[in-house]
């Protein structure tokens, strides 16, 4: 078949028309300028068999070929100008239609938020309503923020270089959000209760409960008369409105930590076990001195909860690499 005839022009005119007035997105429209126009578009096909044309005919034909690609070329800048809907007078076809309501929608893909930032502004929630507001603290710290300030003495194994992400002398990514304890009792007048979301760096072996980096939840209430009481009380408190299950069973385990007197790691016992949540315990007087608080009017109590162990908790998630690995058929599930 003689392929350069004037009817196949016509047919690819016809047919490269009637794509560009159904094309319903910008790419759709790329899609069919570069099947016409393009490099090994139809029009070039159509045109590479002029040479097999006999010679009086080739002039018209490649006139004919010219106004078809003119015809074109403005079809689809007229389109462009419709899908962009830079002029309401061209965006409607005919019909009087922007688009052929026919043809399937294109999906709208949604994205969840992380079940880490669904599980801190639970957090945030239940402490706002007890009271606490949220404080802030920069993720690169000095030594006195992340140690000093916190009573953790010079030679304390938790300043070893090989426990920490220094990034030169005194600064480091920091491995608590205790830090914030610091900063808070340093610019503000006692009383006050805050909380204090945030990441933390460690480089820990990568395991199933280990992660190089993770979020805790840090809290600090400094008052006239505050007591162990009132720790336990708002700890269950939480985790009773967190959980919303009379199953659930708290225990603070006696521990030690360099900021706390007395310390205790919190324990909660949910669903099949114990697991451990973070640590607590009453501000130790020297932390209280250390940014002049006079510790013999007010007492405080502090706490740290790792973010992932609740959302492991309150989820049933059995690994906290689940949560860098990006993977969508898991983050999906949490909206
Ligand atoms: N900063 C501690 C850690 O990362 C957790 C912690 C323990 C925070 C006791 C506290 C506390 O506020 O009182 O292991």
């Amino acid at each position: 078949m003689n392929q350069g005839s004037s009817k196949d022009l016509e047919t690819l005119e016809i047919e490269a028309l009637k794509a560009i007035e159904s094309a319903t997105d910008a790419p759709a429209l790329e899609a069919v300028r570069i099947g016409v126009l393009g490099k090994k578009g139809s029009l070039k096909d159509v045109l590479r068999n002029l040479g097999s044309l006999p010679v009086e005919d080739r002039p018209a034909f490649g006139a004919r070929a010219n106004v078809v690609k003119k015809k074109v070329e403005a079809a689809l800048s007229e389109a462009k100008e419709r899908l962009s809907g830079a002029s309401p007078k061209s965006r409607k076809n005919k019909r009087g239609l922007s688009a052929d309501v026919t043809l399937p929608g294109s999906e709208v893909h949604r994205g969840s938020r992380h079940p880490v930032q669904l599980v801190s502004s639970r957090m945030i929630r239940i402490f706002g309503n007890l009271g606490f507001e949220v404080a802030d603290g920069p993720e690169v710290e000095d030594e006195w923020h992340n140690f000093t300030g916190l009573n953790i003495p010079v030679d304390h194994i938790a300043r070893d270089p090989a426990e920490n992400f220094y990034l030169q002398d005194d600064l480091l990514m920091r491995s608590q959000t205790s830090t914030v304890q610091v900063r808070v009792m340093e610019g503000t007048p006692p009383p006050f209760r805050i909380i204090a979301p945030g990441k933390v760096f460690r480089p820990d072996t990568v395991d199933a409960t280990h992660s190089y980096m993770f979020h805790q939840l840090e809290g600090l209430v400094v008052d006239e008369g505050i007591t162990f009481g009132h720790l336990k009380a708002t700890l269950l408190d939480f985790f009773q409105q967190l959980l919303q299950d009379e199953g659930m069973k708290l225990r603070l385990r006696p521990s030690f930590f360099p900021f706390t007197e007395p310390s205790a790691e919190v324990d909660l016992f949910w669903r099949d076990g114990w697991m451990e949540m973070g640590g607590c315990g009453m501000v130790d007087p020297n932390v209280l001195e250390s940014v002049g608080i006079d510790s013999e009017r007010w007492t405080g109590f502090a706490f740290g909860l790792g973010i992932e162990r609740v959302a492991m908790a309150s989820y049933n998630i059995p690994d906290i690499r689940y949560f860098t690995d990006n993977d969508v058929r898991f983050l999906q599930q949490f909206s």
